[in-house]
């Protein structure tokens, strides 16, 4: 008797855990199966939003771009970074494209304010290469609010998002720093005009 409950519950962790990384590869973007991406745990899933839980992710980052256009600072901050990938760096070295390219908007007295950032492929995370201007950021431990959608960010699509995942947001205990900043991140390069995966965050408090 005691070891048929034992096989049913090994039956049902099985279960569970599958349908857990089902849960997870669903909303994994398709460009984190050819590129590195930041890995997480997701501790919440909830209408119109998850939270996870990233795992210290180290970017390299531009200094705060002004321009009222998000797409004109995500593509200045994007052209920089793409150049110290190709090897514009102080140890001349070719760093793996990695995905996603983030932008953190936040506002100081009304004007917005855009750092753009790559991730660090592991294997350079303990000695990233440096280049003028870009600064290493080494994230603690953190939680995100994330919200997935398609196509292209436009300036005019932008806020809409955020809007959005702000309003699912009523629903968690957990708070995120909405009112300061917010960040897009775009998984596809510009050339990919099907499919495209990006996602709004908002930083835990
Ligand atoms: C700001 O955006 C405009 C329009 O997209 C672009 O032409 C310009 O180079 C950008 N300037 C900076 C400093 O990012």
């Amino acid at each position: 008797m005691a070891s048929t409950s034992t096989f049913q519950f090994s039956i049902l962790i099985s279960l569970f855990l599958v349908s857990f990384f089902w849960i997870v590869e669903g909303n994994l973007p398709q460009s984190c199966k050819q590129n590195e991406c930041p890995t997480y745990t997701v501790v919440e899933a909830g209408n119109g939003y998850e939270i996870r839980k990233y795992d210290s992710p180290v970017w390299i980052s531009t200094p705060p771009i002004q321009n009222k256009s998000f797409v004109g600072a995500t593509t200045n901050g994007f052209i920089r970074l793409f150049s110290y990938a190709r090897g514009k760096n102080n140890q001349n070295k070719q760093i793996k494209l990695t995905a996603p390219v983030t932008s953190e908007v936040s506002f100081n007295g009304g004007k917005p304010s855009i750092v753009v950032s790559f991730f660090v492929p592991l294997a350079n995370q303990n000695n990233p290469a440096l280049a003028n201007g870009l600064s290493v950021k080494r994230w603690k431990s953190k939680f995100v609010a994330v919200k997935q959608f398609g196509g292209f960010v436009t300036d005019s699509n932008v806020g809409r998002y955020v809007a959005s995942l702000k309003a699912s947001l009523g629903a968690t205990k957990r708070s995120f720093t909405f009112g300061k900043s917010f960040i897009i991140a775009q998984y596809d390069p510009p050339f990919k005009l099907t499919d495209r995966v990006n996602e709004v965050w908002f930083l835990s408090q």
